[in-house]
């Protein structure tokens, strides 16, 4: 793929262009959790954006999309939301340099890669982390990388209208081969541990249904989280997040609050317990206690924050029915994407002829399933 892009990048532009190879992101529970100054337990992928960019001494940034083949231009002094999706994702990160008062000069940038669009892997925060790096590296900015993840995020915000949290762009620029990411979504902090993949591994099956409710709701999300924030800092004003409250706390105010913000916010602090639970599992090498958490993690996405959708739950479902599968669950935003699967080894097989046999996307074809490895975050590649 690398090799494509970049001669792309030559046949249009000039040779010797900087390569860069940003990935797609799991995560293996921690889910909605991120915005609320909770944890997550992502890892960065083999699925990847590729990335050909050199400065071109003109006034001008100038856009191949590969996969597309579609081509986008405009002026460096006057940056504006475009039409053309996929150009704002870029546009937004050339703007946030700009906000950290550095001047981007004119450059071309030929990008296509292998992660499957609107699956919940992340393209965007690929797209997004793999131009901020490919950026700072050209103009020698000297960012360090959570500056980078920091306006990779503020490009979904202010230019994809997502008020999305830290843990996309974070994994993509923070991934570690063989190793899991335990992030502390308040304080940033994190933690590798590694994930021993001998005896079973990471499978996602895509339900082809595209998550397009996914901002709406997404953003909606936040603010009932908010609301209940807001409830139970009249009783303790220190409360700033649901990373701050516990579950004894909340079910002593259960009668003062909209049932739905409980289920909500219940919902979070839970999620974060189960992610501590199997932070352990990992510690113990125990994949049957790690499984039972993502199985209790997809029923709370389903049934407490409601984020799921029909083709997920049917995955799930199937998924529970065939030995071997340690656990499932709904990944990323929700509302359609992929379900990620943790199978032993020996069952993948039968795993694959079951979810074939049983579930078709909507539009009646065999499900896409996606066997991942656990990569490097966002790198320059030698140019050779
Ligand atoms: C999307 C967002 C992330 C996170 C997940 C849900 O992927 O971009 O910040 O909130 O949804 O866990």
């Amino acid at each position: 793929m690398i090799e494509k892009i970049k001669s792309a990048f030559e046949a249009r532009f000039e040779n010797n262009p900087i390569l860069v190879k940003s990935p797609g992101r799991v995560n293996l529970i921690g889910e909605h959790t991120d915005y609320n100054d909770g944890f997550v337990l992502p890892a960065a992928v083999d699925a990847a954006i590729y990335f050909a960019c050199k400065s071109n001494k003109t006034a001008s940034f100038r856009f191949y999309s590969y996969d597309l083949d579609d081509f986008y231009e405009t002026p460096v002094t006057n940056i504006e939301k475009s039409n053309k999706h996929w150009a704002n994702y870029l546009l937004g990160v050339i703007v946030q340099f700009t906000k950290a008062g550095k001047k981007v000069q004119g450059f071309d940038c030929v990008f296509g890669g292998d992660i499957p669009m609107g699956a919940g892997m992340s393209s965007s925060a690929a797209l997004e982390t793999g131009l901020a790096f490919a950026i700072n590296y050209i103009e020698s900015f000297g960012f360090e990388t959570i500056d980078l993840v920091k306006f990779s995020q503020n490009a979904e915000h202010e230019y994809a209208g997502v008020q999305c949290g830290i843990m996309d762009q974070f994994a993509a620029m923070h991934g570690k081969s063989n190793q899991v990411i335990k992030l502390d979504c308040r304080s940033l902090d994190f933690s590798y541990y590694p994930l021993d993949m001998s005896e079973q591994m990471l499978v996602l099956v895509n339900t082809g249904v595209k998550h397009s409710l996914a901002s709406s709701e997404y953003n909606k999300r936040r603010q009932e989280c908010e609301a209940g924030i807001a409830l139970l800092q009249k009783y303790q004003p220190e409360i700033t997040s649901l990373r701050d409250v516990s579950l004894a706390f909340i079910q002593s105010h259960k009668n003062e609050f909209n049932a739905l913000v409980y289920k909500r916010c219940t919902y979070v602090i839970e999620e974060n317990l189960r992610l501590e639970n199997a932070c352990k599992a990992l510690d113990n090498g125990d994949f049957v206690l790690f499984g039972k958490q993502m199985f209790g993690s997809h029923e709370g996405l389903k049934n407490k924050y409601e984020v799921s959708c029909d083709e997920l739950d049917q995955l799930v479902d199937l998924a529970k029915t065939i030995n071997g599968v340690l656990g499932a669950r709904m990944m990323g935003g929700g509302f359609g994407g992929c379900t990620i699967n943790l199978v032993k080894k020996e069952t993948l097989k039968i795993f694959e002829e079951t979810i074939k046999a049983n579930y078709k996307t909507p539009d009646g074809k065999d499900p896409q399933i996606i066997k991942v490895s656990i990569e490097e975050g966002t790198h320059l590649v030698s140019n050779r």
